[in-house]
This record gives C-alpha cells, structure tokens and sequence, in this order.
C-alpha cells in the first residue's frame, strides 16, 4: 500500500484500459471507500450504478460529444460507474435549503468520488471522472428516477497508459492568509 500523499499526487485520469476485467473483490473496495466519505449531516445522498454491459456502455458513450477526450473511455473500459444522487437531501433540513448554496450534494458526490479514484490508484486502477456529457440521455439510458440526478460518469479499470502530470498552480497563487 502506498501512502496517502503518493497516492493523491500519482493518481492520474486514466482514459484508456487494458481488456482485462476488475476483481469483484476490488469493485466492492471501491464502493466501500465510497461509501465512508463524509457527507452533509451524514446524508450520503449517493446511489451509484455499475454498469458491464458492453451495449450499455455503447448508449452511455453516445452522450457524450466526440470532442471529449473520455468518448473512448467508456466504450474501452470495462467497469462504468454512474455517480447518481438524490436531490434536496444534502444542505436541507426538514426538507429546507439551509445555506445559500441550493444542493450540496455535487460536494458530496465530489468527495464519495475522490473516495472512488484514490482507491482504485491504490489498487492499480485507474479512472477518470466524466462531467461533460449529455445528462438527460443518460438519465434516459440509466433509467433514474425522478428526484434523483445523474451527475458523472467513471469508467475504471486497468490502465494501458500512464499520463504525465498536468500542471498544477504554485500553492502561492491560491493560498491566503488571514483575508483573501
Ligand atoms: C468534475 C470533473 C469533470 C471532468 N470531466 C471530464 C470529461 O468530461 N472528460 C475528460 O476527459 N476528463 C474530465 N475530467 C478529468 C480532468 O480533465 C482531469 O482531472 C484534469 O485534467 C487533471 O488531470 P489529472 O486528473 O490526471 O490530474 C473531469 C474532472 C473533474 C474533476
């Protein structure tokens, strides 16, 4: 096992897998991983679907644009996770939005996900998490039902390529003591 701060700096969004299929054993680490992320009150507002079937996979891949580097992605992996959520549960009390921000749980869902990618990097997968996608179709494929919001999509397994690191900015440019 690697430690913590390796595995966050090395994990890199993995676009193309290995035909190789994941263990149950690790699909079940991961939803386990997802499953102790912290969350709004505790409302793990989360529901996720795992999606194997190749022609799944194919109307899934037909929601995005042919310009996202992803398309590929779920066509070519062979585990697609669906990261879905119940609305109006995450920032609401008695069913009340208590803060400014309306709906919490794109953090929630944000954070059971980076849950999902560091376990995976962990056991040596990898992911890349999909937000630019036609939403309604999926909706559509994926069969959600209402009250409930599909909002990325995760195709996981092992990698056939290892990216160099994107840039990141110089903590200075962001970091502030004190007042902004
Ligand atoms: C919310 C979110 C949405 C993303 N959507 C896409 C996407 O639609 N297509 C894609 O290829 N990558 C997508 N990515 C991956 C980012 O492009 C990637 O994380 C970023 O370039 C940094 O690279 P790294 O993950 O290898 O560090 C998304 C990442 C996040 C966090």
């Amino acid at each position: 096992m690697q430690i913590l701060d390796e595995i966050i700096r090395d994990r890199r969004s993995i676009r193309r897998f290995e035909k190789r299929e994941v263990e149950s054993e690790k699909l079940t680490a991961l939803l386990e991983a997802a499953r102790w992320a912290p969350s709004w009150g505790n409302s793990q507002c989360w529901q996720f679907i795992v999606i194997q079937d190749k022609e799944q996979k194919e109307r899934l891949a037909e929601t995005l644009t042919k310009k996202n580097p992803a398309t590929l992605s779920v066509l070519d992996a062979p585990v697609v996770f669906a990261i879905c959520g119940e609305s109006k549960k995450s920032g609401y009390y008695n069913g009340q939005q208590i803060t400014r921000y309306q709906d919490w749980l794109m953090f929630d869902l944000g954070l059971a996900t980076q849950n999902i990618c560091l376990t995976a990097h962990s056991l040596g997968l990898g992911s890349v998490i999909v937000g630019s996608f036609d939403h309604e179709m999926a909706e559509k494929v994926l069969c959600i039902p209402k009250g409930y919001e599909i909002v990325a999509l995760l195709p996981l397994g092992y990698p056939a390529h290892a990216p160099s690191a994107p840039k990141r900015k110089e903590s200075r440019t962001f970091v502030h003591y004190g007042h902004f």
